[in-house]
């Protein structure tokens, strides 16, 4: 049984909980995409955990985790990231590996990076991870695949900082790299959990280009970069939170307005921790997009949507949500392909009325607000998908389950 998990805005939706919550009951999480730009923030036992290469179910002791396919990985930031992990009580020798076929993302990469968002014609706002460096030159087909440092005519034509760097870890990676085509084709019966990064709005096709990032965040990424084929996926699950966020530049159409909603705006970013993990910056705030959710729920056949701080709303007399974009007058609800056109779009909002009060210890559906629920079969009825999982706060425990979802 295969399930995708997918982030269904811009990323930050709270994916890392979620692959978490629902690890418990999967054998082994494949975190499929991106790099070291993603930041998934896990709590548990009141212990936080910040993670940006390392698949999310690393918390249990017993589960098996892979890094995929399609994975730009840092070496330095993974055994830092996994020194980090090993001191805050988690054993990850012996029970993570990574794809053969990932890339590695040197040093110089990240430099170059940098250097590249100086001269763009659109400066995108990168985290400088190195990251669009790495896929560019696998594009190119100049890049450096972890397996191929074993591979004795690769290693040696590489250049000697090149060398030199992947010595520092040749012997630990050794016994971690696997060819997950045959580990996957192995374990076909088990119940796999398939970890997006990022969110479908930074997918480099389906996204709002070129404000995006550079791995496939949407949910056929999965198979690629899992090493699993399309039809064996058996569900694909949407992440998204009540409201929108991004981080760095690009149209943001249901954005706060400083003048009117600067206050809010501070409100439900200190409630929401609404700070990039791998940056530290503070998240671009919004009421939640609709047409963008419909739009990102059809691009990838999302089955199960999942809704993430609906809580941070708990506070509000009324809140929001856009139906609809008047962009030059007319009014649509085709998501554009048109950079402009997005920048230009105008929100059309349909209010709620609030709940007023705390959620947080709700621990069924039926227990929820009238209101609450309001906004939610909204949701429902606009997007045509199922809100099978709540979580209302960050706590593993804090998470309403309406439908088992290891089923077809
Ligand atoms: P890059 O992937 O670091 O080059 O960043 C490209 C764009 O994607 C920038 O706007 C980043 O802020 C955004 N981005 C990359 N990773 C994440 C993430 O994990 N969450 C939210 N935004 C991200």
């Amino acid at each position: 049984m295969n399930l995708v998990i997918i982030g269904a805005q811009w990323g930050d939706e709270g994916k890392g909980k979620i692959v978490d919550y629902l690890a418990e009951d999967a054998d082994t999480v494949i975190r499929f995409s991106g790099g070291a730009n993603a930041g998934h923030t896990i709590v548990h036992n009141d212990i936080t955990y910040k993670l940006h290469l390392v698949p999310s179910g690393i918390i249990y002791p017993e589960k098996t985790v892979y890094m995929g396919t399609a994975m730009v990985i840092d070496l330095e930031s993974l055994f830092n990231e996994l020194d980090t992990l090993e001191k805050q009580g988690i054993e990850w020798k012996g029970r993570l590996f990574i794809s053969d076929r990932a890339h590695i993302v040197f040093p110089s990469y990240k430099q170059k990076d940098i250097e590249m968002e100086k001269t763009r014609r659109n400066p995108i706002g990168t985290t400088g991870r190195g990251i669009g460096v790495a896929y560019a030159l696998k594009s190119y087909r100049e890049g450096i695949r972890i397996g191929d440092i074993f591979d004795k005519a690769i290693y040696n034509i590489l250049r000697p900082d090149e060398k030199e760097y992947v010595d520092k870890y040749k012997d630990l990676l050794e016994k971690m790299v696997v060819n997950l085509a045959d580990i996957m084709a192995k374990e076909k019966n088990k119940r796999k959990l398939f970890e997006g990064a990022q969110g479908a709005l930074l997918d480099p096709d389906i996204g709002t280009y070129p404000y995006v990032s550079s791995g496939s965040s949407s949910a056929v990424g999965a198979c690629t970069g899992g090493a699993i084929g399309p039809l064996d996926i058996d569900r694909i699950l949407g992440v998204f939170k009540a409201y929108n966020t991004r981080v760095g530049n690009g149209p943001f159409p249901t954005e706060f307005n400083n003048e009117t909603e600067g206050e809010l705006e501070n409100t439900i970013r200190e409630t929401g921790r609404e700070y990039g993990v791998t940056t530290g910056r503070p998240r671009r705030i919004g009421y939640l997009d609709l047409v963008a959710l419909k739009y990102v729920c059809a691009m990838n056949s999302i089955n199960s949507l999942v809704l993430t701080h609906i809580d941070i709303y708990d506070d509000m007399k009324d809140l929001k949500a856009c139906v609809a974009y008047n962009i030059n007058g007319k009014e649509t609800t085709s998501f554009p392909t048109s950079i402009t056109s997005l920048e230009n779009a105008k929100p059309v909002f349909k209010t709620f009325k609030g709940w007023g009060k705390k959620i947080g210890d709700v621990k069924e559906y039926s227990h929820l607000p009238a209101e609450t629920k309001n906004y939610i079969e909204f949701i429902e009825k606009f997007t045509g998908v199922s809100v099978d999982i709540i979580s209302v706060g960050y706590q593993r425990n804090a998470t309403m389950v309406r439908k088992n979802i290891w089923t077809r």
